[in-house]
């Protein structure tokens, strides 16, 4: 017998909210396992980070965990955000005003650390507290100019080349005081420390020259110009371990993270 059309008739008009309710519960059910999941994993980094400060006799308020974000969805971050991770760092500066665009609601603690050209300086100089790799005059320059007309001091790093690669940016070890003077006068820029990204090594007792040799440099810059430089950038997923072993205040943490992306 046919059902009566009063009863057809209601399955029609209903079937439209069954069918969003059960995808919105699916939804909602997947965004609760992605963000149960991200905070397990920084859990784990945030574990690994407290022992390699135990070793090395420093406290855990002493490194900031900077999640390296490059190709990583704002959803994702938000996601990390979720979990307490408040500090981000960025490569390229196209994506990372879409990611500051979409993450606008959120109170996230943006940093720059990737090459960037001078040209791009006035698109990110009123968004970021830290930009780590200051590495030639000429973006000094731009720097300077931008911060200036915005009323800024610009916090920043120099990159050093501490492995002499010829591929990687970054001031060579014996240019450092030369560029570090001109950097000391141009007065809307701070210079807060050093970053580098050293050449990659398995064995992690190689790095370790790179790092603590990025930590004398830093040391005599201080002593030699009666300054504090309170930062050096230094470890990844592969190494920040060690980094925080030789003095690293920042660990940039991309893998490890967000996983295999690039
Ligand atoms: C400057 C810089 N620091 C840190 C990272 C993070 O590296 P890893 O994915 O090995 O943690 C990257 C890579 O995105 C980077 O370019």
């Amino acid at each position: 017998m046919d059902a009566p059309q009063w009863w057809t008739a209601r399955r029609v008009r209903l079937k439209p909210v069954v069918a969003f309710r059960y995808t919105y519960s699916i939804d909602g059910d997947l965004l609760a396992r992605n963000r149960s999941m991200s905070c397990e994993i920084l859990q784990k980094v945030e574990e690994r980070i407290k022992r390699a400060c135990e070793r090395a006799k420093r406290k855990r308020e002493e490194v900031l965990l900077l999640g390296a974000s490059k190709s990583v969805p704002s959803q994702t971050i938000r996601e990390f955000y979720g979990c307490g991770l408040r500090s981000f760092g960025e490569n390229r500066v196209q994506e990372f005003l879409k990611k500051h665009e979409e993450l606008r609601d959120l109170n996230i603690d943006w940093h720059f650390i990737g090459r960037l050209q001078s040209n791009k300086v006035k698109y990110i100089i009123d968004k970021v507290s830290l930009i780590h790799s200051l590495d030639r005059e000429s973006l000094l320059e731009e720097l300077q100019k931008r911060a200036k007309a915005i009323n800024k001091v610009q916090e920043v790093l120099i990159e050093v080349n501490v492995g002499g690669e010829e591929t990687k940016g970054g001031v060579e070890p014996d240019n450092l005081k030369a560029f570090f003077e001109k950097c000391l006068s141009a007065n809307s820029i701070k210079v807060l420390g050093l970053m580098c990204i050293p050449p990659y090594r398995e064995d992690l007792e190689e790095v370790r020259g790179y790092f603590s040799l990025l930590r004398d440099l830093k040391e005599k810059l201080e002593r030699e110009y009666g300054v504090s430089l309170p930062h050096l950038s230094m470890g990844m997923s592969h190494d920040f371990e060690v980094a925080i072993e030789e003095g690293a205040t920042i660990v940039r943490i991309g893998t490890l993270l967000f996983g295999g992306r690039r």
